[in-house]
């Protein structure tokens, strides 16, 4: 882990204090202020964590400013274009692309364990109608340390075999829930995971397929899902992330861990932003407004309409991976032959956005999930299940950040401190009190 021995030197009330400067392997800058307290007597206070950073971490490097984007040093342009999900998955999971033996020995406990248990399967019937994927979609996640609960302990000296066998299990079994929660929906019954087919394919068919209706997997419908989620597999210490981190700090299992994760990314301003994209087109498509007048309501509603799909906490420029998936969108379609009005749309918000002072002075640029619903509509993936879609791609994030940090000796129960900012000590009044218990 590359230090210096710089260090930073702070003026408060009359005294200076020092604090080490550590610095990243690509020159970032940090300031380690954990005795802070202890030499001031003052927390950091930092709402949103702006600035702070919770780790160091050797998986992923993302400079917001400059649109860089690497997981374990290789560019994500390199991965999307010339790799498959499950090789990226490894990689970010072991630290290293997998050898041809890897690949093999990978691609096979991938089958081994891509069958939920029968038992689970029951779950799916107890769940109403209406119930939203995500939700479901968390509930199996942490039933399963229920079916396998060798690992329910977050432990230091847990073998390593263990947990390369949970990662696995989950990374097979999070695509069979996945496809079975949405052919729950629509009341068609489960298919079940077919050994010779690749992890795309395998999913594309599990989701389409059905027994009087065999579905035709299609290379170019392949590869754009392979694109959408490598593009999606991590993105440092992002909300869900931080998520899965934070409870894991608890030394809870990587389920229950991860389980944390997908509720995190369910929220609208995280990774369920690409299903509320789909709704804000749609809107403008069957208000008839104007993108110009959707965009002026944007904008006069000081921050209470969001313009989704706009913005990041990190990127202060073009996320290099809506440039991807921008154009993955307009081959997809135009391979396919699908003329989506909800695209034009979205072309004509993408470029008023761009040229508009209120989203060039706040730094807002297309993100991830700008265009990425658009080509899960053009694949017949309906709107709902589009975050689920972003789940089963930041799966190896999140586990390689949990492993990642249970391996860490510096690995912490987070607890952040605060600002009390509530009433002075009060007494109870006589008339406050309970008589009768
Ligand atoms: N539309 C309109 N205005 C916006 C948007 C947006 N999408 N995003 C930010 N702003 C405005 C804010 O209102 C604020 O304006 P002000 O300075 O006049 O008060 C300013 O830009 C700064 O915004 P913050 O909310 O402080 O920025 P923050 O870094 O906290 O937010 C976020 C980042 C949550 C992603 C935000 O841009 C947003 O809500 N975007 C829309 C939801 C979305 O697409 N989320 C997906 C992000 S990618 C991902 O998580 C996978």
């Amino acid at each position: 882990m590359p230090t210096s021995d710089d260090v930073a030197s702070l003026h408060f009330r009359g005294q200076t204090h020092e604090f080490p400067v550590i610095t990243g392997s690509e020159n970032e800058l940090g300031i380690d202020i954990a005795a802070l307290r202890k030499k001031t007597g003052a927390v950091t206070l930092d709402y949103g964590y702006i600035n702070t950073g919770s780790c160091e971490s050797a998986i992923t490097y993302l400079d917001g400013e400059k649109g860089i984007l690497r997981y374990r040093g290789y560019p994500v342009e390199d991965l999307a274009a010339n790799s498959r999900f499950v090789e990226v998955a490894y990689l970010l999971i072991n630290g290293h692309m997998p050898t041809p033996h890897e690949r093999t020995e990978w691609s096979g406990l991938l089958n081994q364990h891509s069958m939920i248990h029968e038992d689970m399967r029951h779950f799916f019937y107890r769940f109403p109608d209406h119930a939203h994927p995500m939700a479901i979609l968390s509930a199996m996640v942490v039933s399963l340390s229920t079916f396998y609960p060798e690992l329910s302990q977050h432990r230091p000296e847990e073998p390593e075999e263990a947990i390369h066998i949970a990662a696995t299990r989950l990374m097979s079994k999070l695509r069979t829930v996945a496809a079975f929660s949405y052919k729950k929906s629509i009341g068609e019954p489960f298919v079940y995971p077919r050994h010779d087919l690749k992890y795309c394919a395998n999913f594309l068919n599990m989701m389409f397929s059905s027994p009087v209706c065999p579905y035709e997997i299609r290379p170019e419908v392949v590869k754009a899902l392979n694109v959408l989620l490598i593009l999606h597999a991590d993105h440092e210490q992002n909300c869900s992330t931080a998520a899965v981190r934070l409870v894991g700090s608890a030394r809870v299992n990587l389920y229950a861990s991860v389980a944390a994760g997908i509720c995190a990314l369910w929220g609208p301003l995280h990774g369920g932003a690409n299903q509320m994209v789909i709704d804000m087109l749609e809107e403008i498509r069957d208000s008839g407004t104007s993108v110009r007048d959707y965009v002026e309501q944007v904008k006069a509603s000081k921050g209470r309409k969001l313009l989704y799909g706009f913005g990041h906490r990190v990127y202060k420029t073009y996320d290099p991976r809506a440039k991807i998936i921008k154009k993955c969108c307009d081959d997809l379609l135009s391979v396919l032959k699908v003329n989506d009005p909800l695209l034009d749309i979205a072309h004509e918000l993408e470029a008023y956005g761009l040229h508009d002072e209120y989203f060039l002075s706040r730094n807002l640029y297309p993100n991830v999930d700008f265009y990425s619903g658009i080509i899960y509509r053009a694949i017949g993936i309906p709107k709902e299940m589009f975050t689920v879609m972003f789940a089963l791609g930041r799966l190896p994030g999140w586990i390689a950040h949990w492993k990642e940090a249970r391996e860490d000796p510096r690995f912490k129960l987070q607890r952040p401190r605060q600002i009390y900012v509530g009433p002075n000590m009060r007494v109870l009044r006589d008339e406050d009190k309970t008589r009768e218990h």
